[in-house]
């Protein structure tokens, strides 16, 4: 890929964050979902949401599907296509906090490396990683969109948790296994994160 040359970004003419958070009367924050595919990230994610709306704090959900549906169309599952996923979704992440917006990203980000990318694009001090802990048997049992059972007959090449690898998060900000908690009580945490 090309690098562009030539650029002269605006930043420092524009209104800040602390402006945004003021208008907002609210921090903006990047609370991080990790975790296998039907672990329950973006059902959680979207509870928060709810919650946080009720309450009059503005959210904006990234999820990997509408993602991958949009921005993120051109990539695949191969290692690289994987992180170009995580860094786009990061920058996109960042605007938002520093619009002032808690942000709730829901993506399997399945590595350290990718993860820590993330967090360094974003900023460690307003990167929350959550991790969605519920194993893969159970995530397979629900197979919700019917992929473990295409990637258990080989229909499916490089998916995670089957052929290829999650790497368990090392210090999460908070962990969540949904097959012992109930939504409420999972989401219920994470308001408590923020
Ligand atoms: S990530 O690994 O790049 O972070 P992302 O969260 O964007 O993944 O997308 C995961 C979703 O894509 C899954 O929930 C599933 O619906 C779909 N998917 C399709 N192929 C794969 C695959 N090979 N591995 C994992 N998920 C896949």
């Amino acid at each position: 890929m090309a690098e562009a040359t030539n650029i002269y970004p605006i930043y420092d003419k524009m209104m800040t964050r602390k402006d945004k958070e003021g208008l907002l009367g609210q921090r903006g924050v990047m609370i991080w979902f990790t975790g296998l595919s039907g672990s329950g990230k973006s059902t959680i994610a979207l509870g928060v949401e709810r919650e946080l709306h009720k309450r009059g704090v503005l959210c904006r959900i990234l999820d990997g599907d509408n993602i991958r549906s949009g921005i993120n169309r051109n990539l695949g599952f191969s290692a690289d296509d994987r992180k170009e996923n995580i860094r786009r979704i990061a920058e996109i992440g960042k605007l938002f906090v520093d619009t002032g917006v808690v942000t709730l990203s829901a993506f399997i980000s399945p590595t350290s490396e990718y993860r820590r990318m993330a967090s360094e694009i974003i900023g460690i001090a307003d990167f929350k990683e959550v991790y969605v802990s519920t194993p893969l048997e159970v995530c397979e049992q629900r197979d919700v969109k019917g992929l473990y059972a295409r990637a258990r007959r080989g229909e499916i090449k490089d998916f995670t948790g089957v052929s290829a690898p999650f790497e368990v998060p090392e210090h999460p900000a908070l962990t969540l296994d949904t097959s012992v908690l109930t939504l409420e009580e999972s989401v219920n945490k994470v308001l408590e994160l923020i």
